[in-house]
């Protein structure tokens, strides 16, 4: 059964080598951003991510679409890294190698100061043409173009967002790393993540399986909790300054 203790939980990591931080949208949820599955505010509880979150939903509507994504670009451009994303960006002067897997397309974690940030989702920060054939795109690129989806400067395909969609392959690169990672590391930190969409949610369970200490971090129980080593009831803004902080104290005075 997993305990419920910060101070624990430093202890049982403050030798760890490798971290990995397995992050999803209650990390930004203190940050204004609206998570996915909360059964009153989620973004699935207002649209179909069926409709919004797959190639068939934007090629059916792709200026509906389109527009929600600026939308959502809008929110995030605004919002700015909370004391969770800052709490997590110090891990690094903590441990000699921290890595961010995030299920998150808002480039939190990035603009908080976290330097190696593994985006297993993509991120909304880049386009690309229709079936990804043409990545890396900035809006910058279009910005010559009235139509709204623009278009791909090298096929013409429809542009958006370089996010996987459901149904989509993950990156197959940030993949493979985020699946080493998981399994090499010492210690894994799982905040604000339900925990239920594959293949990403299997990393916390690879982890588990290599042996790692596995943290989470979540106001709510998830289906990870039980398998946790342990697991912090709080949001992450509150939890993870908390956690760092006794990280930091051990530093001081070591109990051998
Ligand atoms: N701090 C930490 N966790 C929080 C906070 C907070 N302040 N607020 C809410 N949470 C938790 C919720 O309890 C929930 O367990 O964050 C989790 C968010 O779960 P989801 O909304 O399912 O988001 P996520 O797990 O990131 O979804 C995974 O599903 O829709 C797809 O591609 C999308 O990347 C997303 C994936």
């Amino acid at each position: 059964m997993a305990e419920n203790s910060v101070e624990a939980a430093a202890r049982a990591i403050g030798r760890a080598r490798s971290i990995v931080v397995f992050s999803g949208a209650g990390v930004s949820r203190e940050s204004g951003i609206a998570t996915f599955r909360d059964p009153e505010e989620g973004i699935w509880s207002k649209y179909d991510p069926m409709e919004m979150a797959t190639l068939e939903g934007y090629v059916r509507d792709p200026s509906f679409v389109w527009t929600w994504y600026e939308h959502r670009f809008g929110i995030v451009v605004d919002a700015e890294p909370n004391l969770g994303h800052r709490a997590i960006a110090e891990l690094e002067e903590l441990f000699p190698t921290v890595t961010v897997v995030t299920q998150n397309i808002d480039g939190l974690h990035q603009r908080a100061g976290s330097t190696d940030v593994i985006e297993l989702h993509g991120t909304m920060h880049r386009y690309a043409c229709l079936h990804r054939k043409h990545v890396g795109f900035k809006r910058d690129d279009f910005a010559d173009q009235e139509e709204r989806p623009p278009r791909c400067p090298v096929c013409g395909d429809l542009i958006r967002p370089e996010v996987v969609w459901f149904g989509e392959a993950l990156p197959a690169a940030e993949l493979d790393r985020a699946q080493l990672r998981s399994a090499a590391c010492d210690a894994m930190l799982v905040v604000g993540t339900s925990a239920v969409v594959f293949p990403a949610a299997a990393l916390p369970l690879q982890a588990i399986h290599s042996g790692a200490t596995v943290i989470e971090v979540n106001p709510e129980p998830t289906a990870l909790s039980r398998q946790a080593t342990f697991s912090l009831r709080g949001p992450g803004g509150e939890v993870l300054p908390q956690l760092v902080a006794a990280l930091q104290e051990r530093r001081k005075a070591p109990d051998g």
